[in-house]
């Protein structure tokens, strides 16, 4: 059986790096540069995770300055198979309420300043260009294993959801809240992008618990989002977060990832023209 070491990306309220036991800090740079934080290794059960805070968290870094390749490549270097990660949300259905839980299966991309790729064509970065396959950005095992832990803790989830990540900072306006509303899409945030096609081109499984905290601006009969509201519906709900990641992980390590790893890490070279 392979074995499995869980990099996890926590999102605005959601780094606690309590979650982990035996703790040790650690700072490392990339050949992308520095990473949001020190990585935070330790265990949940018996599994080694590596957790690090996408925004800093003293510091609080903007969506669009994330170092998103330092991020993904200083978790790959530090030995990590998988990548588990949370992100805040926004809710662009009726249905979806604030608090519950959005295992996400597809992306929308609304983003338009950020590196999104490993192959940049830069002197020290990975050479080639990497066309990377995104009909399922999203590991499926790794989702419905997810979606059966939340579950068994009687947490209300959404099996599936499809994610507008938008450039940000600022939040959407009503016109566009109701346009991504209209295309169907489930819920928005600042981040899944170009976070999850880095894991993909590093060949690494990737899977996200999305945290609705607002609806949005499209709800006419709601206050529409502000960072309070975001920051009061965190408070509430991270704790989820948490209870959910401490089930989730020990489950992991009882089944055989390597043909998993395997393949996401054939299709990753097979996507490199060189
Ligand atoms: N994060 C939390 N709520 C959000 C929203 N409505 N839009 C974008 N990012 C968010």
């Amino acid at each position: 059986m392979a074995s499995i070491k869980v990099g996890i990306i926590g999102g605005t309220g959601l780094d606690n790096p309590d979650i982990l036991l035996e703790r040790t800090e650690k700072r490392v740079i990339t050949a992308y540069g520095e990473p949001s934080d020190s990585l935070v290794c330790g265990k949940i059960g018996n599994v080694d995770c590596v957790l690090l805070a996408r925004h800093n968290r003293q510091h609080g870094v903007s969506p669009s300055f994330i170092n998103y390749r330092a991020n993904v490549l200083a978790l790959k270097e530090e030995g990590c198979t998988h990548l588990v990660v949370t992100t805040a949300c926004g809710s662009l259905q009726e249905h979806i309420h604030p608090g519950e839980i959005v295992i996400l299966d597809q992306f929308i991309d609304r983003t338009y300043r950020r590196e999104c790729s490993f192959y940049d064509g830069k002197e020290g970065h990975l050479k080639g260009v990497c066309h990377i396959a995104m009909g399922h950005p999203f590991c499926e095992p790794l989702r419905e294993l997810l979606v059966e832990t939340v579950k068994s803790l009687n947490i209300s989830c959404h099996h599936k959801g499809t994610v507008v990540t938008i450039e940000g900072p600022r939040f959407s306006t009503r016109a566009e809240s109701k346009l991504f509303k209209s295309w169907g899409a489930d819920v928005i945030n600042m981040t899944t992008v170009p976070e999850v096609v880095l894991a993909n081109e590093m060949g690494l499984p990737y899977a996200a618990i999305a945290m609705p905290t607002d609806y949005d601006s499209w709800k006419e009969d709601e206050d529409h989002v502000d960072v309070e509201l975001v920051r009061k519906t965190l408070k509430k709900n991270s704790e989820n977060a948490m209870k959910i990641l401490k089930a989730f992980i020990p489950k992991l390590a009882t089944t055989d990832w390597q043909p998993i790893l395997n393949s996401w890490k054939e299709r990753a070279e097979k996507a490199v023209f060189a």
